[in-house]
């Protein structure tokens, strides 16, 4: 049997806060080791919000340290930029052509991104269908992914088995795979969100990192008075870092009274700047030579596209379209 593959794709959308962390990230690293990994930065969806080429490129390299520094081992899986593998373009073309206007009608998180101002451009409307193409073209099995995208992964189970129906099965169902359902509260207690601007980032530190901290909402009681551990955002997010032990004996300290609020910040501050130092130290070390990070995607990429050219000779092939000479040709011009 082939081996498992895995697939996620991440939007460079700015800095990576806590809820991306363990909501996302955490558990796409841990995945590296139950299958071969593609992890790719989806610029090419990002093009739907993002319409200034300088800040694309920088948000990009961010992503792309970031999922390096916190553990993304490039030996084992295959890490790339979405449109270096150009051919999944030409598939959600292919796509487009078995998919229901009312399939992409129905999609929540269009709908959601509309109501936020969002442009409603053709390309936001068919974003599922280039998601779609994402999963399809490297054939995966699982697709880890947050609660709001899993509508986009049932539209892409319907068009793969439309396609295999109309022409050859081809393309294997893929699952979905919950990232944790944790929701990560943000300085306010909502969710933390970039769009809430509630968020504590991963790679902020010093200074900056306490200021942030110190920000978190509580409730108006005083030292002296016992607290409830379970409604409080600074016990929340102490929770994600600290093992059971340091959980329980904090829960106490909160319900006996006489321990303010300004030092179980302090206790959280401690514990996120030692969970990450180890990355950050990394994170650094990668920004200095920008070369290294070009080098790691070019890899990937490489890989990457090798199995989607591959795919794209079955489905061209498929479909009736010419099914490869274009591929030689090239390498003939590049001779
Ligand atoms: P944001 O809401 O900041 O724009 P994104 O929508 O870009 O974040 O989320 C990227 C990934 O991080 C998604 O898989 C999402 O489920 C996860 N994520 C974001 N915020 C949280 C949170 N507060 N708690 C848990 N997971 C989160
Ligand atoms: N739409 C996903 C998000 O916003 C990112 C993404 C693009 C993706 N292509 C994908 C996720 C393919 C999983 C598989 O989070």
């Amino acid at each position: 049997m082939t081996p498992k593959r895995i697939l996620s794709g991440v939007q460079p959308s700015g800095k990576m806060h806590l809820g991306n962390y363990f909501g996302a990230v955490k558990q796409h690293i841990a995945l590296q080791d139950e299958g071969t990994c593609f992890y790719f930065i989806a610029d090419y969806h990002a093009l739907t919000t993002i319409q200034d080429p300088q800040v694309l490129r920088e948000n990009t390299r961010d992503v792309a340290l970031d999922y390096l520094a916190l553990g993304l081992d490039p030996a084992k899986a295959v890490f790339f930029r979405q449109s270096d593998v150009p051919e999944v373009t030409e598939l959600a073309w292919i796509l487009a052509t078995v998919t229901n206007m009312g399939l992409l009608e129905r999609a929540v998180s269009y709908k959601e991104k509309v109501d936020k101002g969002i442009e409603a451009s053709v390309g936001l409307f068919t974003y599922p269908m280039l998601m779609a193409a994402d999963i399809l073209i490297y054939r995966s099995h699982l697709v880890p992914v947050g609660r709001d995208q899993v509508q986009h992964i049932e539209m892409t189970q319907d068009m793969a088995g439309k396609f295999n129906r109309a022409y050859r099965e081809i393309f294997p169902i893929p699952e979905y795979h919950l990232d944790k359902e944790s929701k990560v509260p943000g300085l306010d207690g909502q969710k933390m969100s970039k769009s809430y601007g509630n968020t504590i980032g991963v790679f902020a530190e010093g200074k900056s990192l306490r200021k942030t901290v110190m920000s978190i909402v509580t409730d108006s009681s005083t030292v002296a008075d016992p607290k409830d551990p379970d409604r409080c955002n600074i016990f929340a997010l102490y929770s994600l870092f600290a093992t059971e032990e340091e959980k329980a004996a904090l829960a106490a300290r909160y319900r006996a009274g006489g321990m303010g609020y300004g030092e179980a910040k302090q206790a959280l501050f401690a514990k996120i700047e030692g969970y990450f130092a180890q990355a950050r130290e990394k994170r650094k070390q990668l920004a200095r030579d920008a070369s290294i990070v070009e080098e790691i995607l070019r890899r990937g990429a490489m890989r990457a596209r090798a199995e989607a050219q591959e795919t794209m000779t079955l489905a061209r092939d498929a479909v009736g379209v010419q099914a490869g000479y274009i591929d030689s040709m090239a390498q003939n011009v590049t001779k």
